[in-house]
């Protein structure tokens, strides 16, 4: 059975199975995510390393997990996301994943839910877990982090593959989240599919493999459809995150973009938005499957 089988089989099993999945309820009225002028950030600078202060009030008023409602559902959903994921980062899987430390979250297009769940899993490993967490804005053409968190542009991966005299030191952005430390976009450009799928790109995936080998770092990464560097990404990627958007991700699209990162070890099924009959809700069903 291919992969595509096995995870959709289980897809529709945790569907199927009532209370198998957690499935949050989600007021209609309540703000969707990309809402102007709720979440903020701060930019301050100290001498040897640059900090942002999160609006986490606003986060959490937009449905996104923080450390000041671990018990929401969304908290729960990537509770339960996670955990695999750190399996295998921490070499607990049954044969060792090159790589494990990052993880890429990918879908077949634009709009399926890829940087929700990049900050949300980021947000989640970083605030319950004696894990430290780089969340990498890689989705250069659309980049989430000022959106989200309201960050004005800042040097980021396209200027430290641009820039040789860049250190990874230079662009991180430290975080009133203890252990969660940004990595933006950087300025834009127009090379920037071709810097995304370079060497510098490859040299700097294995620097963090290797040298951040205790650190979990997640790629909000473009999607597989549409742009080719994701495919090149994936091939430097211990795992990836793919997510589906319920009722709306055709199954030929999933096929298709799958079969462009084969070479990946572990991939992993994210199920999003699902809808009830009765309430339109969002949540996370999830499936998943290893190797090919
Ligand atoms: N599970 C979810 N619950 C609530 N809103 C969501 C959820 N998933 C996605 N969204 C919203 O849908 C829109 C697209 O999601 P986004 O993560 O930006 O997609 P992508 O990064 O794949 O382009 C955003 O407004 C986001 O806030
Ligand atoms: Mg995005």
């Amino acid at each position: 059975m291919s992969l595509i089988e096995k995870a959709a089989q289980r897809l529709e099993g945790l569907r199927q199975g009532a209370g198998q999945v957690p499935q949050p309820s989600r007021p209609a009225s309540q703000p969707r995510l990309d809402e102007p002028a709720k979440v903020g950030a701060v930019p301050v600078s100290t001498s040897s390393s640059k900090s942002v202060e999160l609006d986490l009030a606003a986060l959490a008023e937009a449905g996104f997990v923080t450390p000041d409602n671990p018990r929401s559902l969304t908290a729960e959903e990537f509770r339960v996301l996670k955990r695999p994921l750190l399996a295998n980062a921490a070499g607990k899987s049954a044969a060792p994943v090159r790589n494990a430390n990052l993880i890429m979250v990918t879908s077949t297009q634009p709009g399926e839910g890829k940087s929700f769940t990049a900050v949300n899993l980021a947000m989640s490993i970083a605030t319950e877990l004696d894990k430290t967490v780089l969340l990498v804005d890689a989705d250069v053409a659309r980049p989430s982090l000022p959106r989200l968190f309201k960050l004005p542009q800042l040097p980021g991966l396209l200027d430290l593959l641009k820039d040789k005299s860049m250190n990874l030191g230079d662009v991180l952005l430290k975080t009133n989240v203890g252990k969660l430390t940004l990595l933006p976009a950087g300025s834009p450009s127009p090379h920037a599919t071709e810097l995304l799928a370079s060497g510098a790109m490859a040299r700097l995936l294995a620097e963090m493999a290797s040298r951040y080998s205790d650190r979990i770092i997640i790629f909000d990464s473009p999607p597989l459809l549409v742009t080719t560097e994701s495919r090149v990404l994936a091939t430097n990627m211990g795992q990836i995150v793919f997510v589906v958007q319920a009722e709306q991700t055709l199954r030929s699209a999933v096929q298709a973009a799958l079969a462009t990162i084969e070479s990946c070890p572990v991939k992993m099924m994210v199920l999003n938005q699902t809808r009830h009959v009765d309430k339109v809700a969002y949540g996370y069903g999830y499936g998943y499957g290893y190797g090919n």
